[in-house]
């Protein structure tokens, strides 16, 4: 009986090592501990054992077996389990150091990065960062800019118009000057304040000209300022996107808005000189629509196209090519 017992035993401990898997295991410990199993058989027999000593003998024995295989079966189950759970981990695992080759990754498209990068030095020289709606009334993006209906400067603006209000009314916004307006009628001055934004014409498009395109205008109120600090402000600016090679100058010139107005071009390190946009000293009519005394307030204003910049600063060509899509294009940047 007792050399039958460690038979039993040792075929069960070996069929438990062999176990690979949990559910395997599962159905080993009904076959090897379940009333069919070899180990009931045996107690079964117990009866049959001659004298109370021997039965008790072999009871302790095969009490023992039972014990060890029970013990055998948790301690593999826990192992199978764990390198299960272990092999699960490792199949869903995301790894997190995953990255992509360069030319497969996205970014921003180069008006974008200009936008962001001029907010970014617009910020360093103190300014802070306003937007207005791109589709305006006939009021804000005109008359408040002291272009009243008959101006001759509106067709140098020629307008896309809202089937919204009464006719012609509503507009989609020719330029970011408009927000000026808003700012001076939302903040209380000092205002040192960019405003970047899309803004559309009805334009025959070429190689300089877009219907729908971006501009940044600048707008600073404040006591006591001069033409001068108009003139530091964008030479300043001009030293700190461009690069220290590069200068600016003003250049007589006429806006509604501004008084006295002026072109602003920059010097590139090779000598020449590039128009980037228009500039002046905030007009008293424009100071009043703002709502704001002409007497006590003072400031300069300025503007330029973000898509013609990126053209120059990028070399492009043609600044309608940004706007096609094309990859090979695109992946340039
Ligand atoms: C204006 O729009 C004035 N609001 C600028 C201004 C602001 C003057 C504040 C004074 C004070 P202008 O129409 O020149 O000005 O346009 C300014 C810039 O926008 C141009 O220098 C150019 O860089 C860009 N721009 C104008 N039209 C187009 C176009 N069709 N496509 C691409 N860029 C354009």
């Amino acid at each position: 009986m007792l050399t039958e017992i460690e038979a039993a035993r040792t075929a069960a401990l070996a069929s438990i090592a062999a176990a690979g898997s949990a559910d395997d295991l599962r159905r080993l410990d009904t076959e090897l501990l379940g009333k069919k199993g070899a180990l009931a058989g045996l107690k079964a027999g117990l009866g049959r054992l001659a004298t109370v000593d021997e039965k008790k003998a072999a009871g302790a024995v095969l009490n023992d077996a039972v014990a060890s295989v029970e013990a055998a079966l948790a301690e593999r189950l826990a192992l199978l389990a764990r390198e299960e759970r272990n092999l699960q981990l490792a199949a869903e695992a995301i790894d997190l150091t995953e990255h992509f080759r360069p030319s497969s990754r996205g970014r921003a498209h180069i008006v974008t990065q200009a936008w962001q990068r001029l907010e970014d030095v617009f910020v360093g020289l103190g300014f802070q960062v306003a937007e207005g709606p791109e589709v305006e009334t006939d009021w804000y993006n005109f008359e408040a800019l002291n272009m009243p209906p008959s101006h001759p400067a509106r067709s140098m603006h020629d307008t896309f118009y809202i089937d919204h209000g009464a006719p012609g009314s509503t507009v989609l916004r020719t330029h970011t000057s408009p927000v000026q307006i808003r700012v001076m009628q939302e903040l209380e001055p000092p205002i040192y304040m960019v405003m970047p934004g899309r803004v559309f014409r009805n334009e025959t498009t070429d190689s300089t000209h877009l219907a729908v395109f971006h501009q940044i205008e600048g707008l600073v109120i404040d006591r006591g300022i001069t033409l001068a600090d108009l003139a530091g402000t964008i030479e300043a600016f001009t030293k700190a996107f461009f690069g220290e090679g590069f200068g600016s100058r003003l250049r007589p010139s006429y806006f509604p808005f501004t008084e006295p107005s002026a072109e602003f071009d920059i010097r590139t390190p090779d000598g020449s000189w590039l128009e980037l946009g228009g500039c002046g000293m905030v007009h008293p009519n424009v100071l009043r629509a703002g709502g704001l005394d002409p007497e006590e307030w003072s400031g300069f204003a300025f503007g330029f196209g973000i898509d013609r910049m990126a053209k120059e600063r990028h070399g492009v060509g043609d600044v309608r090519e940004m706007y096609t899509n094309d990859l090979r294009f695109i992946e340039q940047f």
